[in-house]
């Protein structure tokens, strides 16, 4: 595919679920600037990733809706006449997921199906992009980690999303309702929740390198873990909204430069010029439901829908730490 499948969102109305929060927010921006026709829905809970500023300077080129995607009335609503729907709205904390394991279900695996009931019922001829995770494979059996490699996630958040996954794509199967999935793995950059470590301890270790504090490594720091920068991450989705081919299809993203996290930190030190880190034991929360090494394999999107990475690690970090450092007063 060549860089025509940009051409499909122009004048297109797309619909993005969780479209105030990291990944969400990126694709917005893009969608935008092809010329499509935003429509952003987002709870706004405060614990999660949504944030305003996320939307700074789109405020007048889209539409925001603050609902819940629980809500069966305002997604029958908001789905009709759209052309797209990247469905993104997530609880995305997996140690949330085992204190509140009830409101995990409720976003990441019953409202997927209200979703996809709204469409199947209002707008059939809608097509879908999930935002699926790496984390439902669990520990890996062997690396890298296709998507032939079994599903047996360590926590309920794996669980639910598998669910959610797998709704999109017998409503693709069963009834045309066009639906695709995207595996993400540990996605970085620009707009992501960086208050706390809820959303990845990535975000959490962007924050104190940018205020030249310690970053803490759990355990030996040999866990190796593959990254991906937020708009890579956004080409895909556009890549997969855009072909037919990747219809009722599962696919993995993945990073070029699988690292260990004690490296990880080294490299965020270095590039920020401050900062230190220190290897600390486990949290026993975190330990139990920790997945070990991972890096995954991207050879089937990448031979389908021409998608690779294009940003390196290095390049990504310095620009995502140069956001924060430009954007703190939003953020912290
Ligand atoms: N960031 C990653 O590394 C990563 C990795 C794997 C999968 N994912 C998936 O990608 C998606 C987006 O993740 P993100 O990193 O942008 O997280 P995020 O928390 O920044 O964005 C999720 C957004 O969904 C919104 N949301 C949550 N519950 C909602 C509800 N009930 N109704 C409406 N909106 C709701 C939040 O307010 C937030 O803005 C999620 O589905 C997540 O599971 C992300």
């Amino acid at each position: 595919m060549s860089s025509s499948y940009l051409d499909t969102f122009a004048g297109k109305r797309a619909l993005i679920t969780g479209g105030l929060g990291f990944i969400g927010s990126n694709l917005a921006y893009r969608l935008v600037e092809l010329g499509a026709r935003v429509t952003i829905v987002d709870s706004l809970i405060p614990a999660y990733g949504g944030n305003l500023a996320n939307i700074r300077g789109l405020e007048d080129r889209l539409r925001v809706n603050i609902a819940d995607v629980r809500d069966p009335h305002s997604m029958k609503y908001l789905v009709c006449d759209q052309d797209f729907l990247f469905n993104l709205a997530g609880q995305v904390s997996h140690t949330d997921s085992m204190q509140d394991p009830h409101t995990d279900l409720e976003i990441n695996c019953r409202a997927q199906l209200s979703i996809l009931e709204a469409c199947r019922h209002n707008n059939s001829g809608i097509k879908i992009v999930f935002a699926s995770t790496r984390q439902i494979y669990g520990v890996p059996d062997y690396l890298p980690v296709d998507e032939r490699h079994l599903v047996h996630p360590t926590d309920v958040n794996g669980i639910n999303k598998t669910a959610g996954e797998w709704y999109h794509i017998v409503y693709n199967n069963v009834y045309g309702v066009r639906a695709a999935s995207l595996r993400l793995t540990n996605t970085y950059g620009p707009r992501m929740r960086v208050r706390d470590a809820r959303q990845t301890f990535l975000g959490q270790w962007l924050r104190l390198v940018v205020e030249g504090a310690e970053l803490l490594v759990y355990g030996d720091g040999r866990q190796v873990r593959d990254l991906n920068y937020v708009d890579d991450v956004v080409d895909a989705m556009l890549r997969t909204g855009a072909d037919d081919a990747a219809n009722g299809q599962v696919y993995n993203l993945g990073g070029d430069e699988p690292i260990s996290l004690l490296d990880l930190a080294g490299l965020l030190v270095e590039i920020a010029g401050r900062g230190s880190f220190r290897l600390v034991p486990w949290p026993p929360e975190r330990r139990v439901i920790d997945i070990g090494d991972y890096w995954g394999d991207y050879r089937k999107i990448r031979a389908k829908l021409g998608w690779q990475p294009a940003v390196s690690l290095r390049e990504g970090l310095g620009r995502t730490i140069a956001y924060y450092e430009r954007t703190r007063d939003d953020y912290w």
